[in-house]
Protein backbone atom coordinates (compact mmCIF):
# COMPACT_ATOMS: atom_id res chain seq x y z
CA UNK A 1 0.00 0.00 0.00
CA UNK A 2 0.95 3.57 -0.66
CA UNK A 3 -0.66 5.33 1.44
CA UNK A 4 1.64 8.63 1.41
CA UNK A 5 1.19 9.00 -2.24
CA UNK A 6 -1.58 11.42 -3.66
CA UNK A 7 -2.71 10.88 -7.03
CA UNK A 8 -4.95 13.30 -10.06
CA UNK A 9 -6.43 11.67 -12.53
CA UNK A 10 -7.16 13.83 -16.01
CA UNK A 11 -9.34 12.61 -18.65
CA UNK A 12 -8.71 14.61 -22.09
CA UNK A 13 -11.76 14.28 -24.18
CA UNK A 14 -13.48 17.21 -26.09
CA UNK A 15 -17.16 15.14 -25.92
CA UNK A 16 -16.36 14.74 -22.41
CA UNK A 17 -15.69 18.20 -21.38
CA UNK A 18 -18.95 18.94 -23.27
CA UNK A 19 -20.82 16.17 -21.39
CA UNK A 20 -21.57 14.41 -24.43
CA UNK A 21 -19.77 11.48 -23.32
CA UNK A 22 -19.71 9.84 -19.94
CA UNK A 23 -15.98 9.19 -18.84
CA UNK A 24 -15.94 5.79 -18.08
CA UNK A 25 -11.77 5.45 -18.01
CA UNK A 26 -11.38 8.09 -15.33
CA UNK A 27 -13.97 6.90 -12.70
CA UNK A 28 -11.71 3.73 -13.57
CA UNK A 29 -8.20 5.01 -12.52
CA UNK A 30 -9.80 6.58 -9.30
CA UNK A 31 -11.02 3.07 -8.34
CA UNK A 32 -7.90 1.07 -9.52
CA UNK A 33 -4.93 3.67 -7.53
CA UNK A 34 -7.30 4.18 -4.88
CA UNK A 35 -7.41 0.22 -4.27
CA UNK A 36 -3.37 0.17 -4.87
CA UNK A 37 -3.39 2.85 -1.60
CA UNK A 38 -2.77 6.40 -3.64
CA UNK A 39 -5.25 8.54 -2.45
CA UNK A 40 -7.38 10.76 -4.41
CA UNK A 41 -6.90 14.84 -5.06
CA UNK A 42 -8.29 15.53 -8.08
CA UNK A 43 -10.75 14.29 -11.32
CA UNK A 44 -10.72 16.63 -14.21
CA UNK A 45 -12.33 15.94 -17.31
CA UNK A 46 -11.17 18.60 -20.07
CA UNK A 47 -10.47 19.21 -23.60
CA UNK A 48 -7.82 18.51 -26.28
CA UNK A 49 -6.17 21.88 -25.86
CA UNK A 50 -2.79 21.94 -25.32
CA UNK A 51 -2.80 25.42 -23.39
CA UNK A 52 -5.94 23.78 -21.18
CA UNK A 53 -3.47 20.81 -20.90
CA UNK A 54 -0.45 22.61 -19.98
CA UNK A 55 -1.99 24.44 -17.72
CA UNK A 56 -4.01 21.86 -15.97
CA UNK A 57 -0.94 19.89 -15.41
CA UNK A 58 1.43 22.92 -14.20
CA UNK A 59 -1.03 23.64 -11.44
CA UNK A 60 -1.65 20.12 -10.56
CA UNK A 61 2.22 19.75 -9.81
CA UNK A 62 3.27 22.95 -8.95
CA UNK A 63 0.57 24.48 -7.21
CA UNK A 64 -1.26 21.33 -5.67
CA UNK A 65 1.91 19.02 -5.92
CA UNK A 66 0.32 15.84 -6.32
CA UNK A 67 2.70 12.98 -6.66
CA UNK A 68 1.26 10.63 -9.46
CA UNK A 69 -0.77 12.33 -12.51
CA UNK A 70 -2.58 9.99 -14.53
CA UNK A 71 -3.90 11.35 -17.91
CA UNK A 72 -6.50 9.37 -20.06
CA UNK A 73 -7.19 10.05 -23.98
CA UNK A 74 -5.24 12.87 -27.04
CA UNK A 75 -2.19 10.51 -27.53
CA UNK A 76 -3.32 9.00 -31.07
CA UNK A 77 -3.19 10.13 -34.36
CA UNK A 78 -6.38 12.31 -34.91
CA UNK A 79 -6.53 15.90 -35.58
CA UNK A 80 -7.37 16.51 -31.96
CA UNK A 81 -4.63 14.31 -30.10
CA UNK A 82 -2.45 16.39 -28.42
CA UNK A 83 -1.18 15.63 -25.16
CA UNK A 84 2.23 14.70 -26.12
CA UNK A 85 2.94 17.97 -27.49
CA UNK A 86 1.24 19.33 -24.07
CA UNK A 87 3.35 17.04 -22.19
CA UNK A 88 6.46 18.46 -23.96
CA UNK A 89 6.15 21.65 -22.91
CA UNK A 90 5.16 20.61 -19.20
CA UNK A 91 7.73 17.63 -18.29
CA UNK A 92 11.78 18.23 -17.33
CA UNK A 93 12.58 14.91 -17.92
CA UNK A 94 11.01 12.05 -19.80
CA UNK A 95 11.31 8.33 -18.84
CA UNK A 96 11.03 6.64 -22.17
CA UNK A 97 11.18 3.25 -20.94
CA UNK A 98 7.97 3.81 -19.21
CA UNK A 99 5.86 4.28 -22.52
CA UNK A 100 7.94 1.75 -24.76
CA UNK A 101 7.06 -1.05 -22.14
CA UNK A 102 3.10 -0.03 -22.33
CA UNK A 103 3.16 -0.02 -25.90
CA UNK A 104 5.46 -3.36 -26.07
CA UNK A 105 2.93 -5.38 -23.55
CA UNK A 106 -0.29 -3.67 -25.50
CA UNK A 107 1.28 -4.90 -29.05
CA UNK A 108 0.28 -8.32 -27.71
CA UNK A 109 -3.06 -7.86 -27.15
CA UNK A 110 -3.67 -5.41 -30.95
CA UNK A 111 -1.07 -4.20 -33.29
CA UNK A 112 -3.16 -0.28 -32.72
CA UNK A 113 -0.87 -0.17 -29.68
CA UNK A 114 1.44 1.46 -31.81
CA UNK A 115 -0.57 4.37 -32.61
CA UNK A 116 -0.67 5.65 -29.14
CA UNK A 117 2.21 8.33 -28.67
CA UNK A 118 1.82 8.89 -24.94
CA UNK A 119 4.52 10.07 -22.83
CA UNK A 120 6.26 9.16 -19.32
CA UNK A 121 7.66 12.07 -17.31
CA UNK A 122 9.06 13.96 -14.27
CA UNK A 123 7.90 17.49 -13.29
CA UNK A 124 9.40 18.48 -10.33
CA UNK A 125 8.68 15.65 -7.93
CA UNK A 126 5.49 14.17 -9.77
CA UNK A 127 5.03 11.25 -12.08
CA UNK A 128 2.92 11.98 -15.21
CA UNK A 129 1.35 9.31 -17.19
CA UNK A 130 0.28 9.12 -20.44
CA UNK A 131 -2.73 6.53 -20.85
CA UNK A 132 -4.56 5.88 -24.17
CA UNK A 133 -8.43 7.08 -23.94
CA UNK A 134 -10.25 3.80 -24.34
CA UNK A 135 -11.32 1.90 -20.94
CA UNK A 136 -10.26 -1.30 -22.46
CA UNK A 137 -6.48 0.21 -23.10
CA UNK A 138 -6.62 2.14 -19.89
CA UNK A 139 -7.03 -1.19 -17.96
CA UNK A 140 -4.54 -3.18 -20.18
CA UNK A 141 -1.75 -0.05 -19.83
CA UNK A 142 -2.13 1.04 -15.87
CA UNK A 143 -1.30 -2.84 -15.42
CA UNK A 144 1.88 -2.83 -17.04
CA UNK A 145 3.32 0.29 -14.76
CA UNK A 146 1.67 -0.17 -11.53
CA UNK A 147 3.99 -2.44 -10.20
CA UNK A 148 7.13 0.62 -11.09
CA UNK A 149 5.37 3.09 -9.74
CA UNK A 150 6.15 2.96 -6.14
CA UNK A 151 9.97 3.00 -6.58
CA UNK A 152 9.59 5.69 -9.52
CA UNK A 153 7.82 8.02 -7.00
CA UNK A 154 10.25 7.34 -4.16
CA UNK A 155 13.33 7.43 -6.54
CA UNK A 156 11.71 10.81 -7.84
CA UNK A 157 11.60 12.05 -4.01
CA UNK A 158 15.16 11.55 -3.86
CA UNK A 159 14.90 8.55 -1.68
CA UNK A 160 18.03 6.21 -1.67
CA UNK A 161 16.63 2.57 -1.07
CA UNK A 162 18.27 0.07 -3.05
CA UNK A 163 17.50 -0.54 -6.48
CA UNK A 164 19.10 -3.76 -7.38
CA UNK A 165 16.00 -5.98 -5.36
CA UNK A 166 13.53 -7.87 -7.41
N1 LIG B 1 -3.35 -0.18 -25.98
C1 LIG B 1 -3.96 -1.25 -25.46
N2 LIG B 1 -3.31 -1.95 -24.52
N3 LIG B 1 -5.22 -1.62 -25.81
C2 LIG B 1 -5.91 -0.92 -26.76
O1 LIG B 1 -7.06 -1.29 -27.04
N4 LIG B 1 -5.90 1.01 -28.29
C3 LIG B 1 -5.02 1.73 -29.21
C4 LIG B 1 -3.82 2.37 -28.57
N5 LIG B 1 -3.34 1.64 -27.42
C5 LIG B 1 -5.30 0.22 -27.35
C6 LIG B 1 -3.98 0.56 -26.91
C7 LIG B 1 -5.70 2.67 -30.09
S1 LIG B 1 -6.95 2.02 -31.04
C8 LIG B 1 -5.32 3.99 -30.23
S2 LIG B 1 -5.97 4.95 -31.46
C9 LIG B 1 -4.25 4.55 -29.36
O2 LIG B 1 -4.06 3.72 -28.23
C10 LIG B 1 -4.46 5.99 -28.94
O3 LIG B 1 -5.62 6.14 -28.16
P1 LIG B 1 -6.14 7.56 -27.72
O4 LIG B 1 -6.15 8.45 -28.92
O5 LIG B 1 -7.52 7.32 -27.16
O6 LIG B 1 -5.22 8.12 -26.67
Amino acid sequence: MHENYSFAVLTMSDKGARGEREDTSGPYLQKRLAEEGYILQSYRVIPDNKQVIIDSLIELVDDQKISLIVTTGGTGVSPSDITPEAMVSVIEREIPGMAEAMRSASLLKTSRAMLSRGKVGIRKESLIINLPGSLKAVKENLEVVLPVIPHALEKIGGGESDCGVV
